[in-house]
């Protein structure tokens, strides 16, 4: 009869309907992380299996690096032919278009716009600045103020080209010695080798999409647009080949 719930009864927790469970139990919440994780996988596949790859291949840290020796390249010293070989091996060859390692894109009928990469702009300086030294007359660079201002333009970009790889490899000599162990002055002047080992960016990858794309016909290529505030040739182009055709 009694409608309302006297204060001093006792509640009756046996007859009580279910008593409450956490919403979240271990096993819920694993269910969820899990359904989660399934789901991860499927969508971001394509970048997971990139991510993988470049873990793989050691690319995490930046690009594949390889350890080279450098020695006295002769034929690189070379003022003749065999330096005009050595200087032209470096780099793609130059197409109908432009010059060596440059891609040229066929905007419209009348419009083009060339891209390269910095290492082949560099060694494009470098030659140019090589010319000068061994196929000109001293006078050429005094009367031609255009090439002047080239070679400044290439001694600057090639300055800033080192700085931005400042490679610290430690330079040693190896001052020779006499049969007691004492060293003799070195001989020559100052120009003998320095065989170190240097860890250099493998440039493999890049040569070969520079080979395609400066072979490519230019109204099939597109130019590449900013992605980021630092662009690579060879990360951009795998990460996204398309961007850089029609
Ligand atoms: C070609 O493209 C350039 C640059 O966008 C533009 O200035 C020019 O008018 C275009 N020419 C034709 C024929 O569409």
């Amino acid at each position: 009869m009694a409608p309302y719930q006297h204060l001093d009864d006792p509640y009756d927790y046996e007859s009580s309907p279910t008593p409450r469970k956490p919403i979240f139990t271990a096993c819920r919440a694993f269910s969820v992380v899990f359904a989660v994780a399934v789901f991860a996988v499927i969508i971001f596949q394509a970048q997971i299996w990139t991510l993988l790859q470049k873990i793989h291949f050691g690319q995490c840290g930046g690009a594949i690096t390889h350890n080279v020796l450098f020695h006295d390249r002769k034929d690189l010293g070379d003022a003749g032919a065999v330096g005009d070989q050595a200087w032209k091996a470096l780099m793609p060859p130059p197409t109908a278009d432009s010059r060596e390692g440059v891609i040229t894109v066929q905007i419209n009928e009348t419009y083009t716009l060339p891209y390269e990469a910095s290492y082949t702009h560099a060694l494009h300086c470098l030659d140019a600045m090589r010319n000068m030294f061994f196929h000109e007359p001293a006078s050429v660079l005094q009367a031609n103020i255009k090439k002047r201002e080239h070679m400044g333009h290439c001694l600057s970009y090639v300055a800033q080209h080192v700085l931005c790889s400042a490679d610290d490899t430690i330079e040693r000599v190896k001052p020779p010695r006499d049969s007691a162990g004492n060293y003799l002055p070195e001989e020559g002047d100052g120009q003998s080798a320095r065989q170190e080992l240097h860890t250099c960016r493998d440039r493999s990858k890049t040569e070969q999409i520079l080979h395609e794309l400066t072979h490519a016909e230019p109204r099939s290529l597109k130019y590449p647009e900013v992605r980021r505030e630092v662009d690579r040739l060879d990360e951009y182009y795998e990460e996204c080949p398309g961007c850089f055709y029609n």
